[in-house]
C-alpha cells in the first residue's frame, strides 16, 4: 500500500503520517515514509532531534547532478542504491527527507523532480509493506509524478468550508489524474458531523477528536507520538487503514464509485 496525505495547510497531515507509520510499524509492516513537503517536519513529529535530520534530497545538488545531469536530464536515473543510502531509520520505520520540488532552490526543479519521481517509483514494497508521503499543502503541488507513485489518497480536512473545499479540491484533481482510492479524514471534529455537500469529497474513514495531550505536547516537544491517548489514535489508523485497504482489494472495485467530478 503506498498512500499519500494531502490537505489544506495545517489540518494535521505530518501528525496523521507519523501516527500511521508508528501504529504500521507496531504491526511489523517496517514502513517507509516519505517528507515531501517544503517545511521538513515530519522527521521532528516522529520524535527525530533536529541535528539528526538529515539534508533533504531535494537540496542534494551534488547527488541530484550525479544522477539526473543538468540541461538533458536523465528521466530514468539508477536510484537502487538511494533508498537504503538517504533513509533514516527510527526503530522499525524508514524516514526519507525528499522536501517538496515547489521549495527546490536555483534552477535545477526539473533535475530535482526526475530524481523525486524515480526514487518514489522505485519503492515497490512488498505487499504488507506500506508507504506514506507527506504531501504540501494544498492543491497545485499534487502533480501526476505524485499520484502515479502512490495507489491510495488519505485526503485530511478540518470541519470547516474553508478546509473542505480545499479537500474536495484535492480529491477531485486526484481523481482526475487516475487516484481514486480516496478517504477523507475529519481532523480536530466531533462526531457525529453532517458535511457540507462540496463536490469531490471522498468517503469519510475516521473522525480524530482535538486531542488535549496533543495540545499539551506541542507546548514542550514536536514529536506526536506516545500520547497518553494512544488509544484513541490506534483507532483512527485502524479505522482509516481498513477502509483504504476494504477500497483498495481488487474485489471491492467494482462497487466503488470514484468522487463526482465538479
Ligand atoms: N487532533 C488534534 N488535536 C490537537 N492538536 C492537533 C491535532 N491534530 C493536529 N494537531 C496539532 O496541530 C498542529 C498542525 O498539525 P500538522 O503539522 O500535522 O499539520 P499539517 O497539515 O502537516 O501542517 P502543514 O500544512 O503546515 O504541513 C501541530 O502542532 C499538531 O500537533
Ligand atoms: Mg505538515
Amino acid at each position: 500500500m503506498k498512500l499519500a496525505v494531502a490537505g489544506k495547510g495545517g489540518v494535521g497531515k505530518t501528525t496523521l503520517t507519523a501516527w500511521l507509520g508508528d501504529y504500521l510499524a507496531r504491526q511489523g509492516r517496517s514502513p517507509w515514509l516519505v517528507d515531501a513537503d517544503t517545511a521538513l517536519s515530519l522527521g521532528s513529529a516522529l520524535g527525530l532531534p533536529a541535528e539528526a535530520l538529515p539534508t533533504p534530497l531535494i537540496r542534494d545538488e551534488a547527488l541530484i547532478r550525479e544522477r539526473v545531469g543538468k540541461g538533458f536530464i536523465n528521466l530514468n536515473p539508477d536510484v537502487s542504491d538511494l533508498p537504503d543510502r538517504l533513509r533514516v531509520r527510527l526503530g522499525d520505520i524508514n524516514l526519507l527527507v525528499m522536501g517538496s520540488v515547489a521549495g527546490a532552490g536555483g534552477g535545477c526543479a526539473c533535475e530535482a523532480n526526475a530524481l523525486l519521481k524515480s526514487l518514489l517509483a522505485h519503492l515497490l514494497l512488498d505487499r504488507d509493506q506500506c508507504l506514506l508521503v507527506d504531501l504540501e499543502a494544498g492543491v497545485e503541488h499534487l502533480g501526476r509524478g505524485t499520484v502515479a507513485a502512490v495507489d491510495g489518497l488519505i485526503v485530511t480536512a478540518e470541519p470547516s468550508w474553508r478546509s473542505l473545499s480545499v479537500a474536495g479540491q484535492v480529491a477531485t484533481m486526484a481523481a482526475e489524474l487516475g487516484l481514486t482510492r480516496q478517504v477523507l479524514v475529519l481532523n480536530r471534529a466531533q462526531s457525529p458531523i453532517t458535511l457540507p455537500a462540496l463536490a469531490g469529497l471522498p468517503p469519510l474513514a475516521a473522525i480524530i477528536p482535538p486531542l488535549s495531550s496533543l495540545a499539551d505536547r506541542q507546548l514542550t516537544s514536536p514529536s506526536v507520538l506516545h500520547l497518553p491517548q494512544q488509544d484513541v489514535v490506534d483507532r483512527i489508523c485502524r479505522d482509516i487503514l481498513s477502509a483504504l485497504e476494504t477500497r483498495l482489494a481488487p474485489e471491492a472495485e467494482e462497487g466503488v464509485q470514484p468522487p463526482s467530478p465538479r
